[in-house]
């Protein structure tokens, strides 16, 4: 079997429940997954979630309800293993999203500013032309914010700002943020039932 290969970055913006969602989702299918979190994704994520960084991410994910597939396979990166695969635009996968991203680090890869694992890794999506999603999160936005999102989109990146959909009558916090995960896996063309697909019919 030819296992598709995704990475999915955690910034230190707030909603790294984008982040886990996703990553659940994906390893619960064959798939081999490559996590980047980085030290400001480590302190919101100590915030908003259950991790503590003393058991390890997996354990976490098992806690968050994650059931891996026999032939997922997880790698951990923090933003400091330059030196990883997904530094280098010879490592080939499917499409890479940083969900949620924060302005900083939005700002680091408009610019070309590839200083640490993750801003390297999109830089190399874009120069490679691979799938590269960015869930910016921050309200209001100023200029600077919208200005570097319309460089990124030219440069080929999709912004997808976690605005989650409501016509599915989410129940639960997860349920909703699931609503912003489909969309992700659909542009990596992952396939999945997360959520009830629209149908005015089924009304
Ligand atoms: C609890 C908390 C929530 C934050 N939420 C956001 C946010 O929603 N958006 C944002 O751009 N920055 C947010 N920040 C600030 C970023 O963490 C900070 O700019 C950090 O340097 C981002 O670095 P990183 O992109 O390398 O993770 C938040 C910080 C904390 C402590």
């Amino acid at each position: 079997m030819n296992i598709k290969k995704y990475i999915v970055a955690i910034c230190g913006a707030s909603g790294s429940i984008y982040g886990i969602r996703l990553i659940k989702a994906l390893i619960e299918q064959p798939c081999h997954l490559m996590v980047i979190i980085s030290d400001g994704g480590l302190r919101v994520l100590e915030h908003e979630t259950i991790f503590n960084g003393q058991s390890s991410f997996k354990d976490f994910l098992t806690l968050e309800g994650a059931v891996f597939h026999e032939s997922s396979t997880l790698e951990v990166f923090t933003q400091h293993e330059a030196c990883a695969a997904p530094a280098s635009g010879s490592f080939i996968h499917n499409g890479m999203a940083i969900a949620p991203c924060s302005m900083k680090t939005l700002a680091a890869i408009a610019s070309g500013m590839a200083d640490n694992l993750i801003t390297r890794s999109a830089d190399v999506c874009l120069k490679e032309k691979r799938p590269l999603i960015l869930l910016p999160r921050e309200t209001p936005l100023n200029l600077i914010h919208l200005e570097n999102m319309t460089r990124l989109c030219r440069a080929g990146a999709t912004i997808m700002p976690p605005s989650p959909s409501f016509y599915t009558f989410p129940s639960t916090i997860e349920q909703l943020c699931d609503t912003v995960v489909a969309r992700i896996l659909d542009h990596f063309g992952f396939e999945h039932n997360l959520v009830q697909r629209w149908n005015w019919q089924e009304q």
